[in-house]
């Protein structure tokens, strides 16, 4: 067909809202390769976040119906953390009460500053936060969290959020009052919901030396011996004194929180140095390496990926 008469029946075609194929060939010549990564790697310093989580108290003075929640935005990106993947800090004042509800977003919530007073109960079962324990708030399940101790409190919270929404699946039910709805008479209890830290790190002392993740503890659901949700799954590292990864490149994305120690992280064209509660981003496909600094101190992070969505829909790849 001459270029004239194809152009004319492009116009045709649009106004029967339909699309030649041909018109769209350039989207796949631009992934031979593979993806660009979706957002940039970035690096959200502990320092900035406490600073403005202070002011946040001062603006809002109650988190009863919404959380106060500061989430990081990669700037790459329309939302999210990454593409998959919401990321935040969130505190709650003493005598505080983050009421009930449920969604069909999943959260994982680790605690930067916790207590043995500051609970999050889901699905009736509580969870007590102390610091760096994992707590997890599954698809659909009721949670609330409580401050009974006499300090502000913080913890990161992870979510799949820009997932759940490019898939148009999110669904949201407010509790009513401060009590959760009595459960269904056949629910099943969850498999596991709280992940204390003592148990964490005495399994990351021993876990198996990843040339890239350094000592890499997988937290998993006892019930499946799968990751901890079907969307998140979680990770503790630790970087031996000295340790210089092996770089990777990987279909998933992931965040990363550091719990303690310093080092550097290059993601693309990017060298971050990182210190204790700095939070970080890994988008996907971008090539990634970790450097402890230090030759005396671990560095040890948390991290959370995508994984498990990559790899049930047949997509993940490593290289
Ligand atoms: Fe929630």
């Amino acid at each position: 067909m001459q270029s004239g008469l194809l152009e004319a029946f492009d116009e045709k075609l649009a106004r029967s809202n339909m699309r030649g194929q041909w018109k769209s060939e350039g989207f796949l010549n631009a992934a031979v390769g593979g993806p660009k990564p979706a957002g940039v790697p970035a690096m959200w310093t502990w320092a900035q976040v406490v600073e403005l989580m202070a002011e946040a108290g001062d603006v809002m003075r109650e988190s009863r119906q919404a959380r106060r929640a500061l989430m990081f935005h990669n700037p790459g990106l329309p939302r999210g953390a990454t593409h998959t993947i919401n990321m935040g800090v969130q505190m709650i004042v003493p005598g505080e009460t983050a009421w009930a509800h449920r969604h069909s977003i999943a959260a994982i919530r680790f605690i930067i500053k916790g207590d043995r007073a500051l609970t999050s109960i889901i699905d009736g079962e509580p969870c007590v936060m102390e610091d760096y324990d994992l707590v997890l708030t599954p698809n659909w399940s009721w949670h609330d969290h409580h401050n009974k101790s006499s300090e502000p409190v913080y913890w990161l919270d992870v979510l799949d959020v820009p997932l759940v929404l490019n898939l148009n699946q999110a669904f949201y039910e407010p509790g009513v009052g401060e009590d959760q709805p009595a459960l269904p008479a056949d629910f099943t209890p969850h498999a596991q919901l709280c992940y204390p830290w003592r148990d964490t790190e005495s399994r990351l002392r021993f876990a198996p030396l990843d040339a890239h993740d350094g000592r890499r503890h997988d937290y998993l659901n006892p019930r499946t011996g799968g990751p901890t949700l079907p969307t998140l799954s979680c990770h503790a590292l630790l970087l031996p004194p000295g340790f210089e990864g092996t770089s990777r490149r990987r279909t998933s994305s992931a965040v990363y929180f550091v719990v303690r120690g310093k080092g550097e992280f290059e993601a693309g064209d990017e060298k971050l140095r990182f210190q204790k509660y700095d939070s970080l981003v890994a988008p996907n496909f971008s090539r990634t390496r970790f450097v402890n600094t230090s030759k005396l101190q671990d560095a040890v992070l948390f991290s959370v990926e995508d994984t498990p969505v990559m790899k049930a829909l047949g997509f993940y790849r490593e290289s």
